[in-house]
């Protein structure tokens, strides 16, 4: 699920929204760069995806579409734009190149990376197709157009099940989030060969840090993105991506509720949902916060990093992504 951004809403309107989150000195600095930014973009005929950990400044500035990372694939591959800023991390740009390989693809900064897409090569994957042969290959988005290349078909925390159920067989190696993979054997009959890698935000959560939220604050809810380790979930109301946390909260209104994921999104969901009161642990992705106004407006001036990928990856890799995409969520 993608949030359709409201087409060109002036600065007030914007800061009347995250004012809460947005210092008054801190706006001063963002507002010229978001009115830049919003002309520039539509003169380029640019689209710019954001991911939900995005800052406010930017999901609910300049952002078009704000989304998961399966949303974002699939805007990637719908937008009539001729050139994509993704404001998220590398793999999600590399996984909108894919998606659509004839626009330019930039990312505001290349060491935007993520723990998860580097705990795992192609050459570790071809190792592990060795070990168990015939054996297909699940891999989770998170990671880079080389494992990709050698995947049968790519997840999101959205729909791994489902696309592990999608292959019709009794085992599947599923790649990199051991945390993600133990949730995915949970929930299904087939066996999960897994990988070591994790996420270091969520890997941080402990189930005690929520227990403790729980009695401190009667009746909260609590929603946990799947990344995170067992028994966290486990302490959780509900488990879901990034759009199903924000779906939870839009749908159900609960009284007051603590996101279990980055700290961005709980800023940027309560400024959508202002009858619902936040507990917010903070877990920052460093990733993610590399992305800011003055290089996203460096992209568009100057088309500056842009995801180059040469065709014979193009052509492994996209192949996953597009099977993904098509199960759906
Ligand atoms: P979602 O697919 O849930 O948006 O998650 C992406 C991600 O990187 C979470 O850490
Ligand atoms: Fe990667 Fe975790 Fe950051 Fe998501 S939050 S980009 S999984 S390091």
């Amino acid at each position: 699920m993608s949030v359709q951004q409201e087409n060109i809403k002036s600065s007030e309107e914007i800061y009347k929204k995250i004012s809460k989150f947005v210092p008054d000195v801190e706006w001063k600095i963002h507002q010229p760069l978001i009115e830049k930014i919003n002309k520039l973009k539509k003169e380029k005929n640019a689209i710019i995806l954001a991911h939900n950990y995005q800052t406010p400044e930017i999901y609910h500035g300049v952002a078009d579409i704000a989304a998961d990372s399966l949303a974002l694939a699939v805007e990637a591959s719908k937008t009539k734009a001729d050139k994509i800023i993704m404001c998220g991390v590398h793999f999600m740009a590399e996984t909108a190149k894919l998606m659509s390989p004839n626009k330019k693809v930039f990312l505001p900064d290349m060491k935007a990376g993520c723990s998860l897409s580097t705990s795992i090569t192609g050459e570790d994957v071809r190792m592990l197709k060795q070990k168990y042969p015939g054996v297909p290959v699940v891999s989770y988005v998170n990671t880079s157009a080389d494992v990709k290349a050698e995947t049968d078909v790519c997840c999101t925390s959205a729909n791994a099940v489902k696309v592990v159920e999608s292959l019709n067989v009794d085992k599947v190696i599923f790649l990199p989030d051991q945390y993600l993979a133990d949730y995915v054997s949970k929930n299904t009959k087939v066996k999960i060969i897994s990988w070591k890698g994790t996420c270091i935000v969520h890997e941080r959560f402990s189930a005690k840090e929520i227990e403790d939220i729980k009695k401190q604050n009667p009746g909260i809810k609590v929603i946990a993105h799947p990344e995170c380790p067992p028994d966290v979930i486990k302490a959780s109301d509900f488990t879901g991506s990034t759009s199903g946390m924000i779906n939870y909260v839009k749908d159900k209104q609960p009284k007051k509720v603590m996101l279990v994921t980055e700290c961005s999104m709980s800023d940027n969901v309560e400024a959508d949902n202002p009858n619902v009161s936040f507990i917010k642990p903070c877990n920052l992705c460093p990733y993610m916060k590399k992305i800011d106004l003055k290089k996203i407006l460096d992209c568009l001036e100057n088309e500056t990093n842009e995801i180059l990928l040469d065709d014979k990856t193009i052509e492994a890799a996209r192949k996953s992504v597009i099977r993904m995409t098509e199960i759906g969520r």
